[in-house]
């Protein structure tokens, strides 16, 4: 039986090589070590899907800030990882639903993603550029994703999302 919780300490090696896995490079992985060592990490929004205590999966939610005429908290999911062994199995869709549950339970409004929209668009994520939002990383308009956990949390919001460096060196 799949259970989804936060890391622990011990998990973080299980994690890197995880994620190493599932994209078949190392950068994903470097970039989960650089957000868990910045203040953009939240230990709550850092997830492990566990078989028998073994990590098949990893998501991450972390701090980013929206910059409109003022500066409006958001989360970055990034990266999700399902080791390749087990992908396709459904494991991705409860890290995120889970995921995103948890976000709403720590009263979060916003959540921006970037990935293919063929997989977000299933979990209600949408092509920010509709909101008039625009993000810092140089990625395809429809590759830059928005859900709204809040009703009306988007209206009104055109800004840039300003990822933090980290996440140019992917
Ligand atoms: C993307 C990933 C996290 C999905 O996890 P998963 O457990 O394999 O996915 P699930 O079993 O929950 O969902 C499977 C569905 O996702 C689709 N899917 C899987 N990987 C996909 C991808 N890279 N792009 C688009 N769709 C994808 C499948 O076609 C399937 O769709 P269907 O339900 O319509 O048949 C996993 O394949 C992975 O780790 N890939 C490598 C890393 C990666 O690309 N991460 C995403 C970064 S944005």
């Amino acid at each position: 039986m799949l259970n989804i919780t936060p890391e622990t300490d011990n998990q973080t090696a299980k994690i890197h090589q995880v994620v190493t896995d599932a994209f078949g490079q190392i950068q994903e992985a470097e970039l989960v070590d650089k957000i868990r060592n910045s203040p953009n990490f939240i230990p709550e929004l850092s997830l492990v899907a566990l078989e028998n205590g073994d990590v098949l999966g990893h998501i991450l939610f972390s701090r980013i800030v929206i910059e409109t005429p003022k500066k409006i908290p958001a989360l970055a999911l990034a990266p999700l990882a399902v080791t390749p062994i087990h992908q396709r199995q459904g494991i991705g869709t409860q890290l995120v639903q889970v995921g995103l549950s948890r976000c709403r339970e720590l009263n979060h409004s916003i959540v921006v993603v970037v990935g293919d929209p063929r997989y977000y668009r299933r979990f209600g994520f949408q092509k920010a550029s509709q909101f008039g939002l625009h993000s810092s990383l140089p990625i395809p308009d429809e590759a830059f994703m928005v859900l709204e956990l809040k009703p009306s949390a988007l209206m009104n919001l055109n800004g840039n999302v300003c990822y933090p460096a980290y996440f140019n060196e992917v």
